[in-house]
C-alpha cells in the first residue's frame, strides 16, 4: 500500500455489490393483477419482470405478501413464513426467487417485526390469559395509577399510535392494555424477551436459506423500548390538542438497539451477509446514529432509510404541509453525504408506499414541466451517493391521485386522521386538501401500464381507482421513446453501473444557498463529474452559475441539445475530467 495514497474505505476493489445497484420496490397489491380480483399479486410480478429487466435494476424489494387481516394492507402480519392466498402461493414465490435470480437479480423481503397482526398465533395465545407462557411476548401493562381500565387516561402511558388516537388497547378480559405503536391490530413485540428474539431469527434463517437474498426491516429502530427496571415506561411530551403525548424518545433507537440488531446479525446473517443486502427503515435516526448502523465494523445493517428530506415539507405533522425551500434540502443532504462519506452508508429514495408521488410533491406535474421535473429529480437523486430506490410508477412520471372526496381514501392511516380531525373540530376542506397531497394512497394507485380502461393492471374492478392520467401516462407509451420519462431511468440506473464515479465518488456540494439550481460534484481518483439540477421554472446561465461547466463533456442531460442556459426542470450530469 502507498501510505501517501491510502485505498478509498469504500475502493472500487473492496465495495460491496450493492454500492452499484439499484433496488426497484415493488408494492403487490397495486403492481400487477393476473386473477381479475382488482388486487395485484405475484403471479402478477412475474409476468412483469420484463419491466424490471429492461430498466436494469439489480434487486426487486418485494412489500408483504405474508398472511394478513390487510389492515395495514400487508404490515400486519398474522404468519410469518406463509404467503397471503390473497397474493398467490408458496410455489409462486419459489418461482419468482428463480426467475429473479436466472436473470441476475435479487429478492429482498419486507421484515416487520417491530410487531405482528393481532390475529397471529404468538398475540392470540399472549392474549388467552395473563398466565400465557406468550404473555410477555408482547407490551401488556395495567392501568395507570388508579384509573379504571376504559376510563379515558387509563392508559399505561400517554403515547400516541402512528396512525392517530392511543397507542394502547384494552383487552376487556384481562382488564389489562397492550401497547400498538401503530393501529390496534399491530400489537407490538416485546423484544426484551430472548424467546421472541430467537423465535423470529429462527424464522429469517428459513426464508435466506429459501433463497431470499435480504431484508427491508419494517421500522427496525422502534424494536428497543425505553423501559425501567420496574417495567415501567415514561410519558412523553404532550402533542397540542389531541390530549396524548409524544413517545418517540422511548422507542426510536431505544437503549438496545444496537445489541440486538448486532444479535439479529449474528444470528441470521454472519457468513452470508456479503451476498445479501438488509436496510432498515429507520424513522427519526440522525446522522450519529445511521453511522452507527451501518458500520461494516459494528455488523448491523448494510444501509437505513432515513426520514430527514421527506419531513423537511411539513410543519407540526405530516397534513401541516408546507413549501419545500431547496437550501433546506441541500443542507439535509448534504449533512447526510457528509456525515456517511467515510463510514456507513445511505439509502437514496424520493417515494415509496407510504409517501405522495414526488412529481408533484417536489417537482411540477402540470404538463408542461411533467416530464422534465421528473426526469430532473431522479438525476440529482441517482447521482447522490448512496443505493437509489425506485418506487413502482416512478420511473413513468406516475402523479399524485384526483381525490375529490374522504370516501375515496382507503388507507387506515388516512382514514383515522380524518375521523381524528373531524373529532377535533377541523375544517373539512382543509383537512381533505392536506390529505389529497400527503396521503399515501397516492402512491398505491395501481401502476399505470398501458391506456387501456384498467391501465392493463387488472381485468376486474381495482382495489383503488387507476389515475385517469393513465392514458397519456403509461409504460406502453414510454417504453420505446427515447424522451420517455423510463427511458431516462433506464439511463440513470446504466451511468452507475457503468461508472465506479457515480457509486463511489466524494460528493460535495456546491451553491448551498442558491434557491433554485442544486449543484454538486462527484470525484474518485482524477474522475470528476458535475451534477447540476434547475429544480424550478426560471432559466439560468449556467457559465455565470458555474464557470467549471465550460468545456465540460455531457455524460447524461434529461434535455436534448445542451444549450448555454440551463433551462426549466433541465438536469445534467458533466464530466470534467
Ligand atoms: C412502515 C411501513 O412502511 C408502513 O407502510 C407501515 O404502515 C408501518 N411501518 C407499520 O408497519
Amino acid at each position: 500500500m502507498d501510505p501517501a495514497n491510502p485505498p478509498h474505505p469504500m475502493g472500487t476493489e473492496s465495495a460491496p455489490w450493492w454500492t452499484s445497484a439499484v433496488v426497484y420496490q415493488v408494492y403487490p397489491r397495486s403492481f400487477q393483477d393476473c386473477d381479475g380480483d382488482g388486487i395485484g399479486d405475484l403471479g402478477g410480478v412475474l409476468q412483469r419482470l420484463d419491466h424490471l429487466a429492461d430498466l436494469g435494476v439489480d434487486v426487486l424489494w418485494l412489500s408483504p405478501v405474508y398472511p394478513s387481516p390487510q389492515a395495514d394492507n400487508g404490515y400486519d402480519i398474522s404468519d410469518y413464513e406463509g404467503i397471503d392466498p390473497l397474493f398467490g402461493t408458496q410455489a409462486q414465490l419459489d418461482e419468482l426467487i428463480a426467475a429473479l435470480h436466472g436473470r441476475g437479480m435479487r429478492l429482498v423481503m419486507d421484515l416487520v417485526v417491530n410487531h405482528t397482526s393481532d390475529e397471529h398465533p404468538w398475540f392470540v395465545e399472549s392474549r388467552s390469559s395473563p398466565s400465557s407462557p406468550k404473555r410477555d411476548w408482547y407490551w401488556w401493562r395495567p392501568p395507570r395509577g388508579r384509573f379504571a381500565a376504559g376510563t379515558p387516561g387509563a392508559e399505561p402511558t400517554n403515547w400516541q399510535s402512528a396512525f392517530s388516537g392511543p397507542a394502547w388497547t384494552l383487552d376487556e378480559a384481562s382488564g389489562e392494555y397492550y401497547l400498538h405503536l401503530f393501529t390496534r391490530k399491530q400489537p407490538d413485540l416485546n423484544w426484551e424477551n430472548p424467546e421472541v428474539r430467537q423465535a423470529i431469527y429462527a424464522m429469517m434463517r428459513r426464508w435466506l436459506d429459501r433463497g431470499v437474498d435480504g431484508f427491508r426491516m419494517d421500522v427496525i429502530n422502534m424494536i428497543s423500548k425505553d423501559v425501567a427496571d420496574d417495567g415501567h415506561l415514561h410519558d412523553g411530551p404532550p402533542i397540542p390538542g389531541t390530549g396524548l403525548g409524544d413517545g418517540s424518545a422511548s422507542y426510536i433507537c431505544g437503549p438496545r438497539i444496537h445489541e440486538f440488531l448486532q444479535e439479529m446479525h449474528r444470528e441470521v446473517f454472519s457468513g452470508r451477509d456479503a451476498a445479501l443486502l438488509t436496510v432498515g427503515e429507520m424513522p427519526g435516526v440522525t446522522i450519529e446514529q445511521a453511522k452507527l448502523f451501518t458500520d461494516p465494523a459494528r455488523a448491523e445493517v448494510d444501509m437505513v432509510f432515513q426520514f430527514e428530506h421527506v419531513n423537511l415539507d411539513q410543519g407540526s405533522s405530516k397534513w401541516d404541509v408546507r413549501p419545500l425551500r431547496l437550501r433546506n434540502l441541500k443542507a439535509s443532504f448534504g449533512r447526510w453525504q457528509a456525515g456517511l462519506a467515510d463510514v456507513g452508508w445511505n439509502s437514496l429514495y424520493w417515494d415509496n408506499h407510504d409517501q405522495p408521488r414526488a412529481v408533484s410533491r417536489f417537482g411540477d406535474d402540470s404538463p408542461a414541466f411533467r416530464r422534465d421535473s421528473a426526469t430532473c429529480l431522479a438525476t440529482l437523486l441517482h447521482l447522490h451517493r448512496g443505493t437509489p430506490y425506485v418506487y413502482q410508477g416512478e420511473e413513468l412520471g406516475m402523479a399524485n391521485f384526483p381525490f375529490a372526496s374522504v370516501d375515496e381514501f382507503r388507507d387506515v392511516e388516512s382514514v383515522n386522521h380524518f375521523g381524528a380531525a373531524m373529532v377535533a373540530g377541523q375544517d373539512p376542506t382543509a383537512v381533505l386538501a392536506a390529505m389529497r397531497r400527503m396521503s399515501r394512497d397516492n402512491a398505491r394507485t395501481p401502476v399505470q401500464w398501458d391506456a387501456s380502461p384498467s391501465a392493463g393492471f387488472t381485468t376486474g374492478t381495482s382495489w383503488l381507482p387507476v389515475n385517469p392520467d393513465h392514458v397519456e401516462w403509461n409504460a406502453a407509451a414510454q417504453r420505446d421513446d427515447p424522451t420517455s420519462v423510463l427511458a431516462h431511468y433506464r439511463r440513470l440506473i446504466a451511468l452507475r453501473h457503468e461508472n465506479p464515479v457515480v457509486a463511489l465518488g466524494d460528493f460535495a456540494m456546491l451553491l448551498p444557498e442558491h434557491e433554485h439550481v442544486y449543484a454538486f460534484t462527484r470525484t474518485l481518483d482524477s474522475q470528476v463529474l458535475l451534477v447540476v439540477c434547475n429544480v424550478g421554472a426560471t432559466p439560468y446561465e449556467l457559465s455565470a452559475l458555474l464557470p467549471r461547466a465550460n468545456g465540460a463533456t455531457l455524460l447524461l442531460g434529461n434535455l436534448p441539445d445542451a444549450a448555454a442556459t440551463l433551462r426549466p426542470w433541465e438536469a445534467r450530469v458533466l464530466q470534467l475530467s
